[in-house]
């Protein structure tokens, strides 16, 4: 029989019975989400009868922490390997603690489950992350051939659409990780920018689940999960500088380290996205605009003379001049009667572009003096963008990385990744939190 009795307010005691006697017994002192392990003790007549395992196992499993941590003698060997086992590991060394040498603190960290939703747009995402970096599973549900007929995103129909798909989208996520609501630690979801009624739809999900669940609620900001989707599977290391380039927003910003933030560029007017989804449109591409133009920019060749990109030795963008520039092309071509080459439109359009892009990322790659740049958003799973900015890396002396394609457009794996930051840092947010439609990048 095991029990965990009460000392007083932070210190506890489990007891581990053989036939009514006290085998064993574990002493431990909570301070906020950490364990210390004071004390484990299993009586001579009871030794070597696995009584030490029994209670750190039941321990481990049973008393809710972030971490456990404690303190042995090195030549304690029969306890350390036991602590190993459980997968404690060695985090520093008090020299000469002990009168005949040194003592070890060991720590074990639990993994943390992360359950993330993202539904700001037109994807209702769901997924269940590992310590930040694994992607345990994830559902993406895309409303594309839905707002396709309208040429672009209905925020009615999206938000419709999004509440008639979470729960679905969730269950599926449940299934694939083989996991039950009961075993996450904590509930997170975007709450901004994107549209309101879409928004709503994951925040009120989220809120409840973490209200039934009594685990804590963590609020991202989107434009933060882009980032993080570059901590999936390897963490980032930093001061990086990255860049964002989606539907809504194209931002050069300069990271010091996981809680600082600064911008040092951002777009005057257009975003990448949108100019992508307009050059598509007007050249009678279905939506999303962006793969479609790349595939043609493939086949084509740059024949067009676009315009000069903003050149103010600023690490702003401006996408207006070049979207306008194609507007007016394709309609006095069409006035004209003249067949407009969609290819090498999308082929000059996508190169200008991402001359823009580089251009701009060596301004702020000198400005800020990062050796690290990353790439993130729905733009970054374009392959030509990709890979022009990689060579302008390794021409510089520039570590570069970049997402999986399927973590730059929008998903919930990336929403997980960064409230894991979050989750570190302890910065949970309340029920009465709100979805925003606007709002800068923050943490
Ligand atoms: O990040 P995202 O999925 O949603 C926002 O947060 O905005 O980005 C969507 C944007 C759309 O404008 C879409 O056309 C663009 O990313 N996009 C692309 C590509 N795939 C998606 N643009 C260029 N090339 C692509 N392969
Ligand atoms: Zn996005």
């Amino acid at each position: 029989m095991i029990e965990n009795k009460q000392i007083d307010k932070f210190n506890f005691q489990i007891n581990y019975y053989i036939d009514n006697d006290v085998a064993g017994f574990i002493k431990y002192e909570v301070t906020f989400e950490v364990i210390n392990i004071v004390d484990v003790f299993v009586y001579e007549n009871y030794r070597n009868k696995g009584v030490g395992s029994k209670l750190l196992s039941y321990l481990i499993k049973n008393v809710e922490a972030r971490k456990f941590m404690l303190e042995v003698n090195e030549h304690n060997i029969y306890a350390i390997k036991l602590y190993k086992n459980f997968g404690f590991k060695t985090i520093h060394v008090r020299k000469k603690y002990y009168k005949d040498g040194d003592a070890l603190i060991m720590e074990l960290k639990k993994d943390v489950y992360i359950l993330a939703i993202e539904s700001s747009c037109d994807e209702t995402s769901v997924s269940i992350v590992k310590n930040g970096i694994v992607d345990v599973a994830t559902t993406v549900n895309s409303q594309i051939d839905v707002h396709k007929k309208y040429g672009g995103v209905v925020p009615e129909v999206a938000s419709r659409m999004h509440l008639e798909n979470i729960t679905f989208v969730l269950d599926e996520t449940l299934s694939k990780a083989n996991m039950k609501l009961e075993e996450i630690d904590a509930f997170a979801c975007t709450y901004a920018p994107g549209l309101l009624g879409s928004l709503l739809v994951g925040l009120e999900t989220t809120k409840t689940l973490s209200l039934i669940y009594n685990k804590p609620f963590i609020k991202v900001n989107h434009m933060m999960g882009h980032i993080y989707a570059n901590n999936i599977g390897e963490n980032m290391t930093y001061p990086l500088l990255a860049l964002i380039v989606s539907g809504g927003h194209t931002d050069l910003i300069y990271m010091k380290d996981e809680k600082n933030i600064e911008y040092v560029g951002q777009t005057l007017d257009d975003a990448v996205g949108e100019c992508f989804d307009k050059v598509a449109r007007i050249v009678d591409l279905p939506y999303p605009g962006g793969p479609n133009v790349e595939k043609l920019a493939l086949n084509g060749e740059d024949t067009y003379k676009m315009p000069e990109l903003l050149n103010d030795g600023s690490a702003n963008f401006s996408f207006s001049g070049i979207k306008s520039h194609c507007v007016n092309l394709v309609h006095n071509e069409k006035q004209r009667g003249n067949e407009i080459n969609k290819e090498n439109l999308c082929c000059s359009f996508q190169n200008a572009v991402t001359k823009s892009l580089i251009d701009k990322t060596m301004i702020a790659l000198k400005k800020t003096g990062a050796k690290r740049l990353i790439l993130a958003g729905g733009v970054a799973s374009n392959s030509f963008i990709r890979e022009s900015l990689k060579s302008m890396c390794e021409n510089n002396d520039v570590e570069f990385s970049v997402p999986d394609k399927k973590y730059c457009t929008d998903n919930a794996t990336m929403i997980g990744a960064a409230a894991f930051v979050l989750y570190k840092q302890n910065k949970f947010s309340g029920l009465d939190t709100n979805a925003k439609s606007h709002e800068l990048l923050s943490l």
